[in-house]
């Protein structure tokens, strides 16, 4: 369970967040809304440890976070900017990373992950023509 108490961040003296309690229990899907500016990334930033609380805490599994390095949490995180290359089909930018690292993982584990993520007839396509989720797949 993840456990965000009284968390604050300021920046230039303006506070983004402020008094932020939340718990997300194990496997739970919670979605964050509202406007641009309003301290998403932010938010996110700080669980993730990429950026330094003020105040607050932070706990995963009973354990305090706060000051844990973003490494040592092990969290993850997709981002929005997909980071494809354009000149490659679908395949193509799936099995680029894995060029210089052939042993990492075999073809028909690809095969696999692929069927999973539901990208198998798109596997020839460019990547434009995929939707938001299907990039980020
Ligand atoms: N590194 C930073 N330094 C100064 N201000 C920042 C920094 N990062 C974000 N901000 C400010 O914090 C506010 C929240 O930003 P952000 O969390 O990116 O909003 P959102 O993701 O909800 O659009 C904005 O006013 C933004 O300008
Ligand atoms: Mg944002």
């Amino acid at each position: 369970m993840l456990k965000l108490e009284n968390v604050k961040k300021t920046y230039d003296g303006k506070d983004i967040l402020k008094d932020i309690n939340l718990e997300i229990g194990n496997g739970e899907i919670v979605s964050i809304l509202g406007p641009s500016g309003c301290g998403k990334t932010t938010l996110l930033n700080l669980i993730l440890g990429i950026t330094e609380i003020d105040s607050g805490k932070i706990c995963f599994d009973g354990q305090d976070i706060t000051e844990v390095s973003m490494e040592k949490r092990g969290f993850n995180i997709v981002f929005q900017d997909y980071a494809l290359f354009p000149n490659l089909n679908v395949y193509q930018n799936i099995t680029y990373g894995l060029r210089n690292k052939p042993d990492i993982s075999t073809k028909e584990e690809v095969e696999e992950l692929i069927s999973l993520l539901g990208l198998k007839e798109h596997l020839e396509k460019k990547v434009e023509q995929l939707s938001g989720g299907q990039k980020q797949n």
